[in-house]
């Protein structure tokens, strides 16, 4: 298997910014293929740290990066993001990134209903990072979306926004706001227009060639499987397929180029927004999780809720997903804990579940079945080989694997990028 397909098995921010960075220097090319502005990657190199939401994670290695068509792309933000970073010395050029010309693009109208659903929903609210990335994946399904390519065809632009704006108009009214401002979107898409499609191209073409090449491909998943449309705590999802499959029809290239996919996994549990998390920790012990793994957002700068590892969750993201290996991330973070606890099943209504329902309700009614583990003395942070593990250590790695009935392929012991330890090379699987 040449190419790895990283996805998150949790409720996103599994670490997945930190292991596609580590990756990206043996890679050929990184190609996101679904999300948008939504995700949110920390990459700690030496004294640097990088926060990337809408730029593949290869771009700080300089690995040629793609956005896929499955992604939905705001062209503003975009432009900020390569501001950013090229104020951090990254070079970002037209060799080495490219995005789909058949990405739909995310418009300021997507974030004004994004937060005013949100706003209407009160506490029913599914606590989206406002991003627009609903309303936008609404409209690419809806067949009125306006893509990259469109920018390229100035003339025909006023019709498409007519039956875009007819459709938002309509939204709006009932949300008690005015019109879209058609006139100045106009020349707004017109201005940037120049900037977005330096970098357009049909970027499957391109993967053609370089899998011709034997090159190696990184697919890089943003969110997670728990947060996926279909499989995830539905409805409080994001709006895209977060599971490997995606991987194939969000960059043009068929299901068997995805090869080893490798499972983001956090030693721990966080879920950022509203919906069922079975092991949260209401207490002092989540609150030590949160701030020992410094689980803020990196979008929205939000608390991210925390609580034990719950291998039924992952167990199934795995199968749904055809995780081939795991990277165990944010080890280091159940450092000095006394005991470590496990979710192994959930008791609802009188019975046990070995798996985690469809339904909301149940969901949110399971509890959880824990097993108790004792913790570790010694330190696992920054460990970069095996033999630096404390056995206790050692011990919870091998009962996760066990439980969630898929290997450990590498071990994260810290946020800067060298402290990985390899076990099983997805690259050479
Ligand atoms: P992503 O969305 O999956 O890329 O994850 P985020 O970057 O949103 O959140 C993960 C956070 O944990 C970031 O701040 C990383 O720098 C940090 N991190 C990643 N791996 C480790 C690790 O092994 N240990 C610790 N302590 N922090 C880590
Ligand atoms: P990364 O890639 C964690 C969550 C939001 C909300 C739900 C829907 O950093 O792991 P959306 O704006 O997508 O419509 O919000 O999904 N969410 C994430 N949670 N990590 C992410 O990305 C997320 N992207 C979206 O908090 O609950
Ligand atoms: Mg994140």
């Amino acid at each position: 298997m040449a190419n790895v397909t990283v996805i998150g098995a949790q409720w996103g921010d599994e670490g997945k910014g930190k292991i596609v960075d580590w990756l990206a220097s043996r890679a050929d090319a990184v190609v996101r293929f679904q999300g948008g502005h939504n995700a949110g990657h920390t990459l700690v190199v030496g004294d640097q740290t990088y926060k990337l939401s809408l730029l593949p994670s290869g771009i700080v290695t300089g690995t040629l990066s793609i956005i896929g068509n499955g992604v939905v792309l705001d062209p503003w933000h975009l432009k900020a993001e390569i501001a950013k970073l090229e104020g951090q010395g990254v070079e970002i050029n037209t060799e080495n990134f490219a995005i789909a010309d058949n990405c739909p693009l995310i418009l300021p109208l997507h974030r004004d209903l994004d937060a005013l659903r949100e706003t209407a929903a009160g506490a029913g609210k599914i606590g989206t990072t406002g991003r627009g990335i609903g309303p936008a994946y609404e409209d690419k399904v809806g067949r009125r979306a306006i893509r990259v390519c469109d920018l390229a065809h100035l003339d025909a632009l006023d019709a498409q926004l007519d039956r875009l704006c007819a459709h938002h108009d309509a939204l709006r009214a009932g949300f008690g706001q005015p019109p879209v401002d058609r006139a100045a979107l106009l020349a707004e898409l017109k201005e940037i227009a120049p900037f977005v499609l330096q970098y357009a191209q049909p970027v499957w073409k391109r993967l053609k060639k370089v899998r011709k090449a034997g090159a190696r491909i990184l697919f890089e998943g943003a969110q997670g499987v728990l947060l996926d449309v279909d499989h995830g705590t539905y409805p409080f999802v994001t709006s895209s397929n977060t599971v490997s499959g995606t991987a194939a029809s969000g960059s043009g290239l068929g299901p068997n180029a995805t090869g080893f996919v490798l499972g983001i996994v956090k030693a721990y549990t966080t879920r950022v927004g509203s919906g069922p998390f079975p092991t949260e920790l209401e207490d002092a012990t989540g609150q030590r999780l949160g701030e020992r793994g410094h689980e803020f957002g990196t979008v929205t700068g939000r608390k991210r809720r925390c609580g034990w590892f719950d291998a039924v969750l992952v167990r199934q993201s795995c199968a749904i997903s055809g995780v081939t290996g795991i990277a165990l991330t944010k080890l280091d973070v159940l450092d000095g804990f006394e005991t470590v606890r496990i979710c192994t099943g959930y008791r609802l209504r009188g019975k046990i579940l070995d798996y985690f329902p469809s339904h909301a309700a149940d969901q949110a009614e399971v509890e959880p079945i824990y097993e108790d583990m004792e913790g570790w003395s010694g330190t696992t942070a920054g460990a970069r080989s095996w033999a630096d593990l404390p056995a206790q250590a050692i011990k919870y790695i091998q009962r996760v694997q066990e439980l969630i009935e898929t290997p450990v392929a590498l071990v994260s012991t810290s946020p800067e990028r060298e402290d990985t330890i390899l076990v099983r090379d997805p690259f050479e699987d």
